[in-house]
């Protein structure tokens, strides 16, 4: 079994297995050439490039891990909640939930296998590109950060549309959280169907909240998800700005906990007393001198010690600047210093 699977399950492997998310993106030459023929979108929804770009990483850097290219928006779209890609700032939804009304509008059901089909196409191409090499992970958005994205219509610093719809009516914005749930256990199923060995599910705003509010507003929605994933994969639950949620996130489910860097991995990690961690070097530390760079991944290990169980990865995605040969280091390093 490879590293990352030894490592998703508690068990010992003979290196610490590492992947970092976002691996495919525009810091690398080869994808911003491809970027300038088509857009984003066509790229998710065009199996042979999505598959030549899940690639492209494993081959240039050595992880010990591939992720489905995809986007977390996608399963939007089969919701009935519309969006596009701008070429300047990122994802833009025209018409936001913001009214109780337009919930009952948002599909209970989504056909994952007609409407994503494209992604899951990938999947398989990546499957059969890999032969085995490594493992290939897929993923979606947690409900929570996808249906916050609906509510905010983009990226938000204070997320107040979202809370206000939370605060004022706690019934529709549950509702609106199960249907998003319900899409999510759909979609992620059929990838593993379709042929992923791990299922990462990135909450990555859910950080926004307090305790309180994840415990009664997100909480119940996470431990159906995770009761309702195909449980022949390992699952991981990953999340930032999420240091005083991560017990309660632990209890929601996951095989393995992601942490950012905000935490110590180490102190953590017996914290919570699971089996698995990934993380969590801060992405930024990759603008640092490259003897920084390792000194900061020797200091993520070095808190994990060894233990079985830990995969190596960013506290969050790689960033447009990163340098590839910085990149490309980093996961030689964290090979080289974690041989056993
Ligand atoms: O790890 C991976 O490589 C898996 C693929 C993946 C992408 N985005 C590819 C992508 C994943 C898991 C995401 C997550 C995602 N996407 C989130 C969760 C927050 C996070 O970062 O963890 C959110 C909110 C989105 C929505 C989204 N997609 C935004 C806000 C943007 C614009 C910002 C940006 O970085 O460009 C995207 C575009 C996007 N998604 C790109 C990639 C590689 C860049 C597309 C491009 O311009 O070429």
């Amino acid at each position: 079994m490879s590293a990352f699977l030894k490592a998703c399950r508690g068990e010992p492997a003979d290196h610490t297995p590492i992947w970092l998310m976002r691996q495919a993106g525009r810091y690398q030459p080869e994808y911003r050439a491809l970027r300038e023929k088509v857009s984003f979108i066509e790229l998710c929804r065009t199996p042979d490039l999505a598959t030549e770009v899940t690639l492209l990483p494993v081959e240039q850097l050595g992880v010990d891990a591939a992720i489905l290219f995809a986007d977390i928006l996608l399963v939007l779209e089969p919701l009935g909640i519309g969006f596009e890609f701008t070429a300047s700032d990122g994802p833009h939804i025209a018409d936001p939930i913001r009214e109780t009304a337009q919930i009952d509008g948002v599909a209970e059901e989504i056909h994952a296998r007609e409407s994503l089909g494209y992604v899951l196409q990938t999947v398989r191409q990546v499957k059969a590109a890999l032969a085995g090499k490594v493992p290939l992970i897929g993923f979606a958005g947690a409900p929570f950060t996808l249906c916050s994205y609906a509510i905010e219509g983009g990226g938000s610093r204070d997320y107040r549309h979202t809370k206000r719809l939370m605060y004022q009516d706690p019934g529709a914005f549950s509702e609106l959280m199960r249907k998003a749930t319900t899409a999510v256990i759909e979609y992620m199923n059929a990838q593993v169907e379709a042929g992923v060995e791990a299922l990462q599910v990135f909450d990555s705003w859910v950080g926004c909240l307090s305790p309180a509010d994840y415990l009664a507003h997100v909480q119940p929605h996470m431990k159906r998800l995770f009761m309702e994933l195909d449980s022949s994969v390992p699952h991981i639950h990953f999340g930032t700005q999420t240091a005083t949620l991560l017990e309660l996130q632990r209890d929601a489910g996951g095989d393995v906990i992601g942490l950012d860097w905000r935490v110590d991995l180490g102190e953590t990690w017996e914290r919570l007393g699971v089996e698995s961690v990934q993380g969590n070097l801060d992405p930024y530390a990759l603008l640092a001198p490259r003897e920084e760079l390792k000194r900061r991944a020797d200091a993520v290990l070095h808190s994990a010690g060894g233990r079985p169980g830990h995969i190596f990865n960013l506290g969050h995605g790689l960033f447009p600047q990163a340098e590839v040969d910085q990149v490309r280091a980093l996961v030689d390093h964290v090979h080289e210093a974690s041989a056993r």
